[in-house]
């Protein structure tokens, strides 16, 4: 199979995590005989510094004529004052959703049993705990009309949904629940917002065509809970924009490492794949970062292509490090790998060069410790 990606690597830790996925993708190429051809472009503070503008027309142009795109992580920090500083991040993170139609963003929540003292929930609230989130990502208070009013004292979001804008999603939901539990939750606010009750009858026709997924509502500040007291229950959460965004966020810190999760953002034409963390100036280039969660985005990306052996290999090859204690500082403070060397052992699994014996030894010497 034969596949171009562009590659926006973005700033602080974005391009040394990106660069391990970029060696795993290398890796599955090599062994399952694939070429993936990488355009690299830029956006974010680089792309300010090197063009004037945050999101250049080129890279847009790249991502749609692209079969999927490998993202870092862009940086807010320098731009951070001044409202109206048009190199802020988030305008342009926004434009590139709405330019690559990218509606459907999905947020796997998996927790591992080697890595449960790193949360704030107790063990047996960890246990089997794996479901994802499905965030509306092109519409709601996100691209509604905003207005503020010239007295500066008034003003106001508009949130709008309409039928096709839920349904496509609720589709793409729906087909993984029926590959996983086969459970499904809507959340939302439908006690007070029409746009909630819209989100809830069109999911419910939608529903219909999936009988053998449960389907259940939530009230989105009992979920909020839920996902705090018993986040094993779920298995597919369906829900707009903005309450994904929060859930999302949520659903990180009881994770333990903002460094373990990928991400994928469907799209009409292409989808992209990022890490869920932020761009972590203090950690870049200091080869300290973690990139499993840019591995599993690589991953995610594979299932994309409809890799599906590939991929299973990349994760069996991320459960392996882990296991073994093969992990970054955000894991283990005083015993830790190089990102680079996760990278290596994760590209490594999957041309069978790791076997039964590893050379511990010689991993050691591209270990770290302050003691
Ligand atoms: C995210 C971020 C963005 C969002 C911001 C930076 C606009 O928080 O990707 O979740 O709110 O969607
Ligand atoms: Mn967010």
């Amino acid at each position: 199979m034969e596949k171009n990606i562009t590659v926006i690597a973005g700033d602080g830790i974005g391009p040394e995590v990106t660069r391990q996925a970029i060696k795993v993708l290398d890796s599955v190429a090599h062994q399952y005989g694939h070429v993936f051809n990488y355009t690299h472009c830029l956006m974010g503070l680089e792309a300010v510094e090197r063009t004037g503008t945050p999101l250049p027309d080129e890279t847009i142009e790249s991502c749609l004529n692209s079969d999927a795109i490998l993202f870092g992580a862009i940086d807010n920090l320098q731009y951070e004052n001044g409202e109206n500083d048009k190199s802020r991040p988030e305008p342009s993170l926004l434009k590139l959703r709405k330019s690559l139609q990218l509606y459907a963003n999905m947020h796997p929540v998996t927790t591992y049993p080697s890595l449960q003292h790193l949360s704030p929930l107790k063990a047996k609230q960890l246990e089997g705990v794996n479901f994802i989130i499905f965030r509306e990502l092109t519409g709601g208070i996100y691209f509604g009309h905003k207005e503020l009013s010239s007295d500066g004292a008034t003003a106001s979001d508009v949130c709008v949904y309409t039928k096709p804008e839920i349904e496509r999603i609720a589709y793409i939901a729906f087909k993984y629940a029926r590959r996983r539990k086969r459970k499904l939750t809507l959340v939302d606010k439908a006690n007070v917002l029409e746009t909630s009750r819209l989100w809830r009858r069109v999911v419910e026709a939608v529903a219909k065509e999936y009988a053998d997924v449960q389907v259940d509502y939530m009230f989105v500040d009992y979920a909020a809970t839920q996902i705090l007291l018993n986040p094993k229950q779920f298995d597919i959460i369906l829900t707009e924009n903005m309450f994904g965004d929060i859930l999302n966020d949520e659903a990180n810190a009881i994770v333990g490492s903002p460094g373990l999760l990928p991400s994928a953002s469907i799209g009409t034409v292409t989808a992209l794949f990022e890490p869920v963390h932020i761009t972590y100036p203090q950690a870049a280039g200091r080869d300290i970062a973690n990139p499993v969660g840019s591995i599993l985005s690589a991953a995610m990306l594979l299932e994309y292509f409809g890799l599906m052996q590939e991929a299973r290999h990349v994760r069996e090859g991320v459960n392996w490090t882990l296991k073994n204690n093969f992990v970054t500082k955000d894991i283990d403070s005083i015993n830790f790998y190089f990102t680079s060397t996760i990278g290596e052992l994760v590209a490594d699994f999957v041309s069978h060069k790791i076997t039964g014996e590893i050379n511990v030894g010689n991993i050691e010497l591209r270990k770290s410790t302050i003691i």
